[in-house]
């Protein structure tokens, strides 16, 4: 590990807004050695634990290095955001921004999403944004649009609360749009190229919506990568209320006719320019 590495795991320690908890801290071992999630302290408490005022909390997942979680705070100072990742040398630079500009409504998760679930309590959440999210295309039950995901999200969304989805992947796009239509979900905005398109908005009245310009005004880092190269940005929005299907599982299901093979085809081969300057 390079010595600018450990540089930023040790300042990482030294950061309030930055939760860095081991795996051990929410995993246990049940029968058969079985991994089971159990609850972490901060759950249910993130408002009084971890920000200066009691206000609605919005999680970045996969946030990278918090640019957009930072720039959406500072839009929103109404509002608490927290940006969750696993690379603690990303996280760094968001941590360290809050930090020294004393950003009150800002904090940092470093976690596997897989154990988000852990760390936040039903209704604590208002709303989620997933920002250029890996499509996982060979990996169905890895994207974080999978039903096998809403379900973990649906478990401390608040009702009504709404997932954004903002990516380059048209195939990460289309899926969750598959995933929407199987599991009857309402969608309040939809985009394939935002911004020479434009959004069709479907619940225009729609009070949560209160910032829709934030979807064009605010970049990801990621983002201003794919947007140097020219390249579509697609967004969606939607709410996990579902009624609950009387037949069987309360859980989501997975679509039944997304034409994964089309869709990777369409996709063309995974961007590789971000490796040098994304991994700093
Ligand atoms: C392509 S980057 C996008 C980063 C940022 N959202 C942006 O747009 O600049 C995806 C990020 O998701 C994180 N990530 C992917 N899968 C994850 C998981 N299962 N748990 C935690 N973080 C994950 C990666 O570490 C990476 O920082």
């Amino acid at each position: 590990m390079g010595h600018g590495k450990l540089r930023k795991f040790a300042e990482n320690e030294t950061f309030r807004c930055l939760l860095q908890p081991a795996a051990e801290e929410v995993m246990s071992h049940g029968e058969n050695k079985a991994l089971l999630l159990k609850d972490h302290p901060i759950k249910g408490r993130w408002n009084q634990e971890m920000f200066a005022a009691d206000q609605p909390i919005i999680l970045e997942l996969g946030c990278g290095k918090g640019d957009y979680t930072i720039a959406l705070a500072e839009r929103h100072p109404e509002m608490n955001f927290i940006g969750v990742d696993i690379k603690g040398a990303r996280l760094w630079k968001g941590a360290k921004y809050a930090t020294e500009k004393a950003l009150p409504n800002v904090a940092f998760l470093r976690t596997r999403i897989e154990f988000i679930p852990a760390f936040f309590a039903p209704g604590e959440v208002a709303e989620i944004w997933l920002t250029f999210s890996d499509p996982q295309l060979k990996s169905p039950n890895s994207r974080l649009t999978s039903p096998l995901f809403l379900d973990r999200y649906r478990s401390f969304l608040a009702p009504g609360g709404i997932v954004h989805l903002k990516t380059d992947s048209r195939f990460l796009h289309e899926y969750t749009k598959a995933v929407i239509a199987a599991n009857g979900l309402p969608v309040l905005t939809s985009g394939t190229d935002i911004y020479h398109e434009g959004l069709t908005v479907f619940a225009a009245d729609d009070a949560r919506l209160r910032d829709l310009a934030a979807v064009t005004e605010v970049q990801t880092f990621y983002e201003s990568m794919f947007l140097e190269m020219g390249l579509p940005i697609t967004y969606l929005s939607f709410t996990l209320d579902r009624p609950f299907v009387s037949s069987g599982s309360r859980n989501f299901i997975f679509p039944a006719d997304f034409d994964e093979k089309f869709w990777r085809e369409a996709e063309g081969p995974r961007r590789t320019f971000s490796h040098q300057r994304a991994k700093q």
